[in-house]
């Protein structure tokens, strides 16, 4: 058991984080107050290694594995969580669909672009009735011809303002539960695929979150991933791994937060001297930083066994939880020790606040996290 980043990690963190503090950082205030994602911030995570960590080479990967994806996620959410969740969903969500159920001319078709071709995909699955129970799905894919025809709406779908490619869900057998939902790789040009606003929100406002509605979209029966009916354990194998992306993407913010309050503590003198030379503020980031290491370490367990090829669920269950409520619970601390500078805009202490509520939200609340969790263990 080896705890330290090897040295091609170690180098791949220092990248990101030199990527992420000097082109994502002094646009992530902007973003937040605009409520718009920077074009030119995607387009650059294209070229710069971001969208591509975990997969082969084959289909135009970097080769890379789960850690050096964290990572990438970690560092980017230190500095800006919106643009972290952009990563993530494509990455993990909308890419590993692809990767896990499509056929090799699939991929070559559909994954490949989103590798090395600087298109982006989004995950179509939560609708205005169907979050949690994410098998209570009312969208439809009727079988026509050498198509389906689909009908529906999605909501809180991530990326969809840009994305190219869609990994949508539908109901092909609407009486057959979770096995009545099927995959689809859908073009996000595709006629009646109309995106709605991007939702106006308390935090990560930077990204791209909309409200996306299918009439009569014409889907050729090749872009079915899988089999009819592998659509709820496709969403589900990528959840698994999008958790992974939201503990790092909390982790980060966290780490980030922690930063902002450690300098301003050092600089800030009340009573004669910096504040942190109180034991009250020595001890409160003593707590806070050794629950983000805590953090890090089931995040890298995760990670380390879905890069094995090892069950990685409930581990990547227990680390979203955890560094969630850490996430939640280190940016509020670090707003109360900026005072009344934490809660100004200027100080961007507040952005981590707000963007820090979202990780116990999406990808599976935290309760959805703890009846993974509980589930797994067997009590009844
Ligand atoms: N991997 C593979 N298969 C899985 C699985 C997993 N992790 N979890 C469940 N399955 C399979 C089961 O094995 C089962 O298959 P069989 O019938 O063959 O045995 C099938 O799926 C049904 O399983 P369940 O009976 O457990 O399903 P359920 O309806 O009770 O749901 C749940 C379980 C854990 C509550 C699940 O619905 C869930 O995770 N809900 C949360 C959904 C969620 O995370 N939504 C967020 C959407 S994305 C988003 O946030 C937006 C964004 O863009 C960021």
């Amino acid at each position: 058991m080896d705890f330290n980043l090897n040295e091609k990690q170690a180098a791949l963190q220092e990248k990101f984080r030199v990527f992420a503090e000097a082109e994502v950082q002094p646009l992530a205030a902007k973003m937040d107050e605009e409520g718009t994602f920077d074009l030119g911030i995607l387009k650059k995570l294209h070229e710069q290694g971001f969208m591509n960590i975990p997969y082969p080479a084959e289909y135009g990967g970097a080769d890379g594995d789960y850690i050096d994806y964290a990572l990438a996620v970690e560092e980017l959410a230190k500095v800006d969580a919106s643009t972290a969740i952009t990563v993530s969903v494509h990455t993990s969500l909308a890419c590993s669909c692809i990767d896990n159920f499509g056929a090799p001319w699939q991929k070559e078709k559909w994954l490949r672009p989103l590798l090395d071709g600087g298109k982006t995909g989004c995950f179509g699955l939560t609708e205005p009735t169907a979050g949690s129970d994410a098998a209570g799905q009312k969208t439809v894919a009727v079988p026509d011809g050498g198509n389906y025809i689909i009908n529906g709406s999605k909501i809180y779908t991530t990326n969809a303002e840009f994305a190219d490619t869609i990994v949508l869900f539908a109901l092909t057998s609407p009486k057959l539960g979770t096995k009545g939902i099927s995959a689809f790789a859908v073009d996000a040009k595709t006629p009646g695929v109309k995106i709605g606003v991007n939702i106006p929100r308390m935090g990560i406002r930077g990204a791209s979150n909309c409200e996306v509605f299918y009439t009569d979209v014409v889907v050729p029966k090749e872009n079915l991933l899988g089999n009819e009916g592998q659509g709820f354990k496709c969403a589900m194998m990528a959840l698994d791994a999008g958790r992974i992306g939201v503990a790092a993407q909390a982790l980060g913010i966290a780490q980030g937060a922690l930063g902002l309050a450690i300098a301003y503590v050092k600089e800030r003198e009340q009573f004669g001297k910096p504040i942190a030379a109180f034991q009250n503020t020595q001890f409160k980031i003593a707590d806070l930083q050794t629950r983000i290491d805590a953090a890090r370490l089931l995040v890298y367990r995760a990670a380390a066994a879905k890069s094995n090829h090892e069950p990685y669920g409930l581990y990547a269950a227990m680390a979203k939880l955890y560094a969630s409520k850490t996430a939640n619970d280190v940016a509020r601390e670090a707003v109360q020790m900026l005072g009344g500078y934490g809660y100004a805009r200027k100080y961007s202490v507040e952005r981590f606040l707000r963007d820090a509520k979202i990780t116990e939200i999406y990808e599976g609340t935290s309760e959805i996290m703890k009846m993974v969790i509980s589930g797994s263990m067997k009590l009844v």
